[in-house]
């Protein structure tokens, strides 16, 4: 079996919609991308919103996929490394644990987007956190995605169960708090581990926790197109580099990416000129 999958090799049927980082840049006006930020970037989940069921759907279809890439993510640091060498037996039995945790989570939130009234590829499949699972070295991906992607989940677990609270909804609100149990256990053996393999490599522990930080900035920028859409490609870029992409690969997408902004950048001041005459 081939070990550091890319990403673009994750098995998906037709009814899934993939965003990849490189469609993400390309074309940033993409609806589907939209639909599915939107929940992420907008206020506080309530039902008294106006569009708290689209917005509470969109997000657990989200969690549905991060759930998925969770599993692929645990079970490729499985096999990726040597045992006793690149990764130890206990960390490889940890991240064993996770994956059965995650498959279950799989489960669960897939029966919930049903029991929600939404489909299996009704909102886009942002693929970050497989990115951050594809790392060359495993403290990196615990970094990225123990402590940073499962330590953003916890926020997104406990405002869906608030949420399935408020809303009278015991199925969401149970099934949210039984999962924040298991990504709280998670986060734990990413910190865990970092700590133990790192202990006389400060460097690796310096390059691990500037990870960790990249990719909570990643994730918090996620597709929004602002004045700091500029320093978020640095921070992308260093993103790839550090999630294993190849040089050649980086440079391709950056170059779409500013295409993309260059493109933008003119239909504003087309825009611009428009309104001033
Ligand atoms: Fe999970
Ligand atoms: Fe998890």
């Amino acid at each position: 079996m081939k070990k550091f999958m890319p990403v673009e090799e994750l098995a998906r049927d037709e009814r899934f919609n993939q965003i990849t980082q490189a469609d993400r840049m390309a074309d940033g006006r993409n609806a589907l991308i939209a639909d599915s930020e939107k929940s992420r970037r907008s206020n506080r989940l309530t039902p008294a919103r106006p569009d708290a069921s689209e917005a509470a759907r969109a997000l657990m279809h989200g969690i549905f996929v991060g759930e998925i890439q969770a599993l692929e993510g645990a079970g490729r640091t499985c096999w990726d490394f040597t045992t006793g060498e690149e990764a130890p037996f206990e960390l490889k039995l940890d991240m064993a644990r996770q994956a059965w945790d995650e498959a279950r989570h799989v489960e669960i939130s897939l029966k919930l987007s049903d029991w929600m009234g939404s489909e299996i590829g009704q909102y886009a499949e942002n693929t970050v956190l497989f990115q951050a699972a594809c790392s060359n070295d495993p403290v990196l991906r615990l970094a990225g995605v123990n402590r940073a992607l499962e330590g953003l989940a916890i926020d997104v677990f406990t405002t869906m169960k608030e949420f399935g609270e408020i809303a009278g909804d015991p199925y969401l609100e149970f099934c949210e708090d039984w999962m924040l149990a298991d990504e709280v256990t998670h986060v734990k053996m990413g910190s865990d581990w970092l700590r133990k393999i790192t202990e006389n490599d400060p460097e690796r522990r310096k390059k691990a926790l500037e990870f960790q930080g990249i990719v909570d900035k990643m994730f918090s920028y996620g597709g929004s197109r602002s004045d700091s859409e500029e320093s978020s490609f640095a921070i992308a870029r260093r993103f790839r580099e550090l999630a294993g992409f190849t040089e050649d690969e980086n440079d391709h997408i950056a170059d779409l990416g500013m295409q993309a902004l260059n493109e933008r950048k003119a239909q504003l001041r087309e825009k611009q000129a428009a309104a001033a005459n």
